[in-house]
């Protein structure tokens, strides 16, 4: 994986699925430090708590010995978040399309659908051992996820 950009804070977790949680009490401090109030905080953490699933589950196949790393980093009006994982990669453009009729009764398969809804600019990309990093930013100035001014 990448390193992660000086001054960014960063999670190194094991592939378990209550380490979300610990994601997501990461991503409430930050929020408090750069002053992101709550509603923003929601939809972020909807947005990283299913990239860190898909991560855990798809990437590292919930094998423990290998880790998620998340980036807590951006400044001034962008927040940026990134979550690599140790896995074989994929292909972002095969991803099937949740609103499809075919697709409508799945309850699986919405996760990047999510992650590009409530996220202004998303991004995938393969690290350097051939895992994926998810690359997510978020306008801080836009007072709903992904919806601009009101
Ligand atoms: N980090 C990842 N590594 C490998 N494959 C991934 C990763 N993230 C997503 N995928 C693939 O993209 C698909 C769609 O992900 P998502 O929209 O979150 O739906 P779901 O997790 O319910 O399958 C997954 O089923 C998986 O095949
Ligand atoms: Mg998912």
């Amino acid at each position: 994986m990448t390193e992660p950009e000086q001054g960014a804070v960063v999670l190194w977790l094991s592939s378990r699925y209550e380490n979300i949680e610990l994601v997501q009490a990461a991503l409430g401090h930050v929020c408090r430090l750069r002053g992101i109030d709550g509603e923003m905080e929601h939809w972020i953490g909807m947005a990283l708590r299913e990239a860190v699933a898909n991560a855990i589950r798809h990437g590292n196949r919930l094998d423990p010995q290998k880790r998620v790393l998340v980036s807590f980093g951006g400044d001034g009006d962008v927040l940026e978040l990134t979550v690599g994982d140790e896995g074989d990669g994929f292909d972002p453009g095969r991803i099937s399309d949740p609103l499809a009729p075919e697709n409508q009764m799945k309850t699986s398969g919405r996760g990047i659908f999510y992650i590009r809804t409530f996220m202004d600019e998303v991004s995938f990309s393969r690290g350097e051992k051939g895992g994926t990093i998810l690359t997510m930013k978020k306008d801080l100035k836009t007072r709903i996820a992904g919806k601009g001014e009101q």
